[in-house]
Order: structure tokens, then sequence, then C-alpha cells
């Protein structure tokens, strides 16, 4: 049996995540063995840890860019050596290794303008970003956008992506990621630790709460008539709040509904064309090694990094 370098996710015991040896796995027949160049962190892995949901293989990590080393008997989309990227977060995470593996169709290829650390940067993150964007929330030219929470790794794509629909975006964030949402394309931005967002006069034609934690009844009042809001992430309060009377108070024009975004090789092609154009960018705030993914967590665990956290693993 093969051994890889890995992460693994302990339940019990005082060390939750230990770098360890572990067995290399072995790719199903509609599986690719792909060697993991990189990873990144996202909410995803440090909410399931706290929560005891823990992978199958105990691994953590959904982002991955890397080469294709082995492919499963039936696979016919990829062979050796083909780079590779993906959002195994619907297919058994485990990226947090030196090896992973993935259903033939859950990877895209890599563009070459694209490196490694970038690729890795995008999937979960910019997928639940376009699938809040383009999904539910029908963004359309023109419209007002407030994006509650600007700062983290969807913050961030939803900003890019806003600003690539042509829409006309006010930004919510604390003082340190206030000139970062401005850049990425926010023509306002509220810094929150300054200023109270909800006691703007603007009304928006979409809201998308990403993080933080203010009632449904203030998001409805912010809405124009006809508007969405879009509970993406945030305190679980939020989440419980938008579970339970999303839809009671969608009753009449304005609607308050939940995204729950699904990895996606369609949406997840379109962002890599759109990242390859260099009509966005991830925005990496630390890198780390697999070694230091405990490290890694400590930091993704206090709600506040920059963007993406990514893991260098080759
Ligand atoms: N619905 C879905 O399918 C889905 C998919 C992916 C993620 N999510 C959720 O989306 C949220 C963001 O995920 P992520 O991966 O982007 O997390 P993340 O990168 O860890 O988010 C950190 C960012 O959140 C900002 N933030 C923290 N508290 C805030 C507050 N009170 N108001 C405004 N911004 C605040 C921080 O900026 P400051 O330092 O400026 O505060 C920081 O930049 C999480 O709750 C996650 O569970 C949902």
């Amino acid at each position: 049996m093969q051994k890889m370098k890995a992460i693994i996710y302990q339940k019990r015991g005082a060390e939750k995540l230990v770098y360890t040896d572990v067995e290399k796995p072995v790719p199903k027949e509609n599986e690719v063995l792909i060697k993991v160049v990189a990873s990144s962190v996202n909410a995803a892995d440090y909410r399931s840890m706290r929560l005891g949901i823990v992978p199958k293989r105990k691994i953590f990590g959904a982002d991955v860019a890397g080469r294709v080393e082995l492919v499963g008997r039936s696979v016919s989309l990829w062979k050796e050596g083909d780079e590779v990227m993906g959002d195994l977060s619907g297919s058994g995470f485990g990226c947090f290794a030196e090896y992973t593996v993935a259903p033939e169709d859950k990877v895209i290829q890599k563009p070459v303008e694209l490196s490694f650390a970038e690729a890795a940067a995008v999937p979960l993150a910019a997928i639940t970003a376009i699938q809040a964007l383009r999904g539910k929330g029908k963004i359309q030219k023109g419209q007002k956008v407030l994006i509650v929470g600007s700062g983290g790794g969807v913050g961030t794509f939803t900003v890019q992506l806003a600003r690539y629909f042509g829409a006309e975006i006010t930004a919510v964030c604390s003082t340190r990621n206030a000139e970062q949402s401005r850049m990425l394309g926010a023509q306002t931005v509220i810094d929150y630790t300054q200023e109270n967002f909800t006691r703007t006069r603007q009304r928006f034609d979409l809201i998308l709460a990403v993080n933080g934690n203010e009632a449904l009844l203030t998001y409805r009042r912010l809405l124009a008539p006809g508007g969405t809001y879009l509970m993406v992430g945030g305190s679980m309060t939020q989440i419980l709040k938008s579970l339970l009377f999303g839809k009671l108070l969608s009753l009449g024009r304005k609607k308050m509904l939940a995204v729950s975004a699904k990895a996606n090789m369609a949406d997840l092609e379109f962002i890599a064309a759109l990242a390859a154009k260099g009509q966005i960018k991830p925005v990496i705030d630390r890198t780390y090694t697999l070694e230091q993914m405990p490290e890694a967590m400590e930091y993704a665990n206090t709600g506040h990094a920059q963007g993406k956290l990514l893991i260098k693993v080759e």
C-alpha cells in the first residue's frame, strides 16, 4: 500500500489536525487520481470542523488544483499529466493531502493563464458567488447591489462578479478591507466599524448577506420594490432566521431566499474563463504549507481572513 502525507481531522484528542502518513487513494473506475499542487481554505472546512461533520476519509479541503496522475478504467475525459482544478465539496473533500481522487466530471481543465495557486483559490468561493448573483439573484446590468461581508473568499468574488455584470455596488466590510473592496469594484464602501449600514437611505435591487448578523426585517426594509435578499452565509442565527422566516417574508413583491451552492462544472468553467482573461482575480491573503494547516485553520476560524487562504502542497 502506497503512502502519502495528509492533514487528517481527529474528532477526539487535543490535536484536531494532524500532519501524518495515510494510504494514498486509488481511483475508482470513473475517478482520476490528482497530485495536488495547491488547495485553499473555505468556511465549509472550518464550519464543518466546528460542527463535527467530518468527511469519510477524515481529510478536509474542497478546492483543488493539480495534475492527473492516474485514471480509472472508464475515464475518457482525462489522461496522465492533464492540469485540472475543481470543487470537491460534493464528492468527499480530501484536498488537504498530497493526492486526492475525484469523479472525472467534477474537475475542469486548469486554464494555462492561471497558476496552480490562483486556480486553487477559485472554485468553491467563486461558484457560490456566481450561483448567488446569476442563479437566484438574476442580476441585471445597472442594478443596485448591496454586498454585506465583502472581505472574505466569497465576498471578494461576489464584488468582482457583480462588477462584471455591470451592477452598482455597495460593499460592507471592516476598515482593513475597505480599500480592497473599492479596488475590486465597489462604488460605495461602508465600514461597519464606523457606520451602521442599515441606516442608509439607499434601497437595493439585490442584497447578498455573505457575513454578519442583521434582522431579516431590516434587510427587507433595505430592498427596493421587487428586490431580492439572498442569505449566503453569516452567523448561525442569520442562517437559521433566513431558513425559518424567509418564505413568510417573501409573501409580496420582495423575495427573501437562501443560497445553497453546489459544485457545478458549467459555473466553474465560466468563472475559470473570466479568471483566465483577468476579468476576475482571486484575492490571496496568506499562503501556508500542508504542514502549517493548523495555523491556517486557526486564522480562518477568526472569520476575518482577507480573501483566500492558500495551501501549497507540492
Ligand atoms: N450558502 C452557501 O452555499 C455557502 C457557500 C460558501 C460559503 N458560505 C458561507 O459564506 C460565508 C463566507 O464564506 P467565506 O468562505 O468567504 O468565509 P471567510 O473567507 O472566512 O469570510 C471572512 C470574511 O468575513 C468578513 N466578516 C466577518 N464578520 C463580518 C461582519 N460582521 N460583517 C461583514 N463582514 C464580516 C471578514 O471581513 P472583515 O474582517 O472586514 O470583517 C472576512 O473578510 C460563511 O458564512 C460561509 O459559511 C455559504
